[in-house]
């Protein structure tokens, strides 16, 4: 990289965070339309900052030249989880993808760091295809849970306003609640399957009322109205109080009404 075209060196990172984040993003729709549980809860990515990169390869006496290959976090993802275990899935599942090759890994989840910094970590290799050809880029792939995101936040927030030099009380407080947070997703993990249950029941449920919703709005198109106001209220009834047993019955009810005027 020479300092003055720092901005077209950047350009394959771009592409490839942006990539990667479609990439997660489809891999949680899949699942959602498959009603299953997903691993991925959101996935967040940035470009290092240019000054933040010279600031690094300076400290690390990277030359300008092989930053590129030697500076690991330019491009950087995140990937948040709602459980413990979820971690595991997500790092099996991109050890496993064709599309990026793991280089290494650094697990901080069971062996968490002095300051109480838990994820798991990955750097990758990753191929974009520029408009002049493929191009490899290196990438890092943090994979926590939302407690584990909300302590790491605050801390680097705090890291930051004290220039890394954290007072030792406060560093000591921070330790413990960081553990706090690691007690909170062990705790929760103990009521996973509860959890998921319930989210599976609220998706089904709100498919269901989504398609009844669209026969409605078809029973309207067709000039039916005194039909569709009736399903309408049957639907308001159900909303709150409906179990998707009864939800299934009027979203049939409403089909066969829909096909007579339909077929
Ligand atoms: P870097 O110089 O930051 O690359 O550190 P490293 O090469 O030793 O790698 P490490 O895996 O330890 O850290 C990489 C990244 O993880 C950092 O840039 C942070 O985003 C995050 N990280 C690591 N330790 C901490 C920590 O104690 N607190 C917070 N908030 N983040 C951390
Ligand atoms: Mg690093």
């Amino acid at each position: 990289m020479a300092i003055n075209n720092w901005k077209s060196f950047l350009v394959p990172y771009e592409q490839a965070v942006d990539e990667l984040k479609v990439k997660f993003k489809s891999i949680r729709k899949e699942y959602r339309k498959k009603n299953e549980y997903s691993p991925v809860e959101f996935i967040t990515g940035r470009v290092k900052e240019i000054s933040s990169i010279l600031e690094k390869a300076n400290k690390f006496g990277i030359p300008v030249d092989r930053v590129g290959y030697e500076m690991e976090d330019i491009a950087g993802l995140r990937v948040m989880c709602q459980f413990v275990d979820d971690i595991d899935r997500v790092v099996e599942l991109i050890r496993t993808r064709k599309d990026m090759q793991v280089l290494y890994e650094k697990d901080y989840v069971r062996n968490v760091k002095s300051s109480g910094y838990r994820s798991y970590h990955m750097i990758i290799k990753y191929q974009v295809n520029m408009a002049e050809g493929p191009v490899d880029i290196l990438a890092e792939f943090q994979i926590r849970t939302l407690a584990m995101n909300f302590w790491a936040t605050i801390e680097h927030s705090l890291n930051y306003k004290y220039k890394k030099r954290i007072p030792e009380e406060l560093q000591c407080k921070l330790k413990t609640a960081a553990d706090a947070a690691f007690t909170l997703d062990e705790e929760m993990l103990m009521i996973k399957d509860e959890v998921k249950d319930a989210q599976k029941l609220f998706e089904v449920k709100s498919a269901i009322i989504s398609d009844i919703m669209n026969k409605i709005l078809t029973l309207i198109s067709l000039g039916k109205i005194p039909e569709a106001s009736r399903y309408e209220k049957s639907l308001n009834k159900l909303i709150d109080e409906g179990d998707v047993s009864e939800l299934s019955h009027l979203l049939n009810s409403i089909k066969k009404e829909v096909d007579k005027y339909t077929d």
